[in-house]
């Protein structure tokens, strides 16, 4: 199949080459214009201006305290940059640009958000690992307003933040924070309290395409996670099961000073120390017994060995009698035991002995002093407290990243902080739904796809040309003298020390006209490629050097 998709698209490309029609070859994109947001929002940035990078937005130039010198500078790059992959005309975005440096930004809110349980919390970004994502956060932090705030390019990693959320992965562990950071009302040290209940598909670190990620905190303390406008997870800031720790501590503690009684009895059942044993209960009859009844079978032969020395072993000749000993043939099965029972001395197989009792013991009673299963006692939680307002005191002013990452090139887009879902809601609908729209036509089309790859890497309309001439050739030789033709064609692949072809290979092989060719089917490989790009990389596994690597 994948020779004919070939075939269609070099021919089709070739057609448009010779129309010399340019401007028609690109695919129509899906129009976008950079959104604008309500004159009150908290806060909105789509990037599509550059300028914002140095106006609006302030890079960090903090250094992370107790870090060797070198590493400890907050000097890694950002960058307004279009999508890698299938951009909309005029839509930027703010890079992470550099590897395995600290980098930092953020920037004010137009005005602070306070959390005083009349209105919802909505914070709104995009996200796009558009390198392959080994290690790093993509995670935004809501700067709590207090001193830190007001010199931006100090952020670090100890400015306070109210909220952390968003995506990291390192490794095999990837997640999506939630991180309050939780001011105690009694004696006002801030903990992290960390929620566990946010995950999210591997896919979004491996397909390198934009998604989108919300949550809305209620002033009810319920909360909601929504990836690509699907919602995820629901929750309520004060349950116990949600937040590690919970954001208030329980009512009663275990009593570490209450020590289990010694007289305490956990056992349910003991021996009847009243019960004897029976005088007829024999211990000495052994479980199994020989079985008396069999018989050796017939064809059994009692004087010849199981296994024999291997009269065609030959001493090797690095024998040394001295260092390794006398040298012995191995030995081997004795050929005249095959279908046979057996060789060798035989004796009754065993059975079950119909007397055997085993050893005796007293049965069990239920016992008169068992208390049940001890635990200390719970006393009052000296340090209790119950606040429902967990964010009350912590209103934000600001919003940034604070990153480290191995892969570079990690795209955000799109954020908006606000107080009302529906504007949330319409901030999508103008930026990412269109971005998704955009990807999900591009990648339907292959021949878009192709075409871009092709418009990017020119040199490949000169292979396609070669390739459809290679073709054409060959149709014609084919159809001249098939019979001859395929047998040779077989035989020139024994030669190659290519993989033996999967089952579907040869019916993809048998459907296609000979035009098995070293040349075009590197080319096939490096079309299907850029086809499948949007999939897992590892489902391409058609390569033979995959399958060697596997094999160790
Ligand atoms: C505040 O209270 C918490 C327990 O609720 C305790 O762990 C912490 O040490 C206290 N901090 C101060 C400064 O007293």
């Amino acid at each position: 199949m994948a020779k004919i998709k070939l075939l269609v698209y070099t021919a089709v490309l070739l057609l448009h080459l010779a129309l010399g029609d340019d401007d028609d070859v690109t695919v129509e994109s899906v129009p976008y214009e950079s959104p604008t947001a309500s004159k009150d929002i908290y806060f909105s940035e789509h990037f599509d201006d550059a300028s914002v990078l140095s106006k609006k937005w302030v890079k960090s130039n903090s250094k992370k305290p107790d870090v060797d010198e070198e590493l400890a500078q907050y000097d890694g790059k950002w960058s307004i940059e279009q999508l890698e992959k299938f951009p909309l005309k005029g839509d930027k975005g703010l890079v992470l640009s550099s590897e395995s440096r600290h980098a930092a930004i953020s920037s004010k809110l137009n005005r602070p958000f306070k959390f005083d349980q009349t209105k919802p919390f909505v914070i709104q970004y995009e996200v796009a690992f558009q390198k392959p994502h080994t290690c790093g956060g993509a995670y935004l932090k809501l700067l709590t307003e207090g001193p830190a705030t007001k010199d931006l390019s100090q952020f670090n990693d100890k400015t306070p933040y109210s909220i952390m959320f968003g995506p990291d992965k390192c490794g095999p562990t990837s997640k999506v924070h939630f991180i309050i950071r939780h001011k105690n009302p009694k004696n006002n040290t801030i903990t992290e309290k960390h929620c566990l209940k946010l995950k999210t598909e591997e896919t979004i670190f491996t397909d390198h395409q934009p998604h989108l990620f919300t949550l809305v905190i209620k002033p009810d303390n319920s909360y909601s996670f929504y990836l690509n406008q699907e919602l995820q997870y629901e929750g309520d800031l004060l349950s116990d099961e949600d937040f590690d720790p919970s954001i208030n501590p329980p009512k009663e503690i275990v009593d570490v000073n209450d020590v289990k009684p010694k007289d305490w009895d956990e056992r349910a059942k003991i021996p009847d120390e009243s019960a004897v044993k029976p005088d007829d209960w024999d211990e000495s009859e052994p479980e199994n017994i020989p079985d008396e009844s069999a018989v050796i079978p017939n064809d059994w032969l009692e004087s010849e060995p199981t296994h024999i020395p291997d009269t065609a072993a030959v001493k090797p000749t690095d024998w040394d009698n001295d260092m390794d000993g006398e040298w012995e043939p191995p030995l081997i099965n004795n050929p005249k035991c095959e279908d046979r029972s057996g060789c060798g001395p035989w004796s009754r197989p065993l059975m079950k002995n119909p007397k055997f009792k085993g050893k005796w013991k007293q049965p069990l009673v239920d016992n008169p002093n068992y208390r049940g299963k001890w635990s200390p006692r719970l006393i009052s939680n000296p340090d209790y407290f119950n606040d429902l307002t967990p964010l009350k005191s912590s209103p934000i002013s600001a919003v940034g990243f604070e990153l480290w990452s191995i892969s570079n090139q990690i795209y955000f887009d799109n954020i908006i902080i606000t107080d009302n879902e529906l504007q949330a809601e319409e901030w999508a609908k103008k930026t990412w739904s269109l971005k998704k729209k955009n990807v999900s036509q591009e990648s339907e089309s292959v021949f878009g796809a192709v075409l871009r790859y092709t418009n990017e890497n020119p040199w490949l309309w000169a292979v396609y040309v070669v390739v459809v001439a290679i073709t054409v050739v060959l149709l014609v030789i084919t159809c001249c003298s098939s019979t001859k033709d395929k047998s040779t064609s077989d035989e020139s692949r024994k030669k190659t020390d290519e993989p033996v072809p999967d089952v579907e290979d040869q019916i993809d092989n048998s459907e296609v006209v000979d035009t098995k060719d070293n040349k075009s089917t590197d080319e096939d490989e490096n079309i299907d490629y850029e086809e499948t790009e949007q999939d897992n990389k590892d489902q391409v596994p058609s390569s033979p050097r995959k399958r060697r690597t596997r094999k160790d």
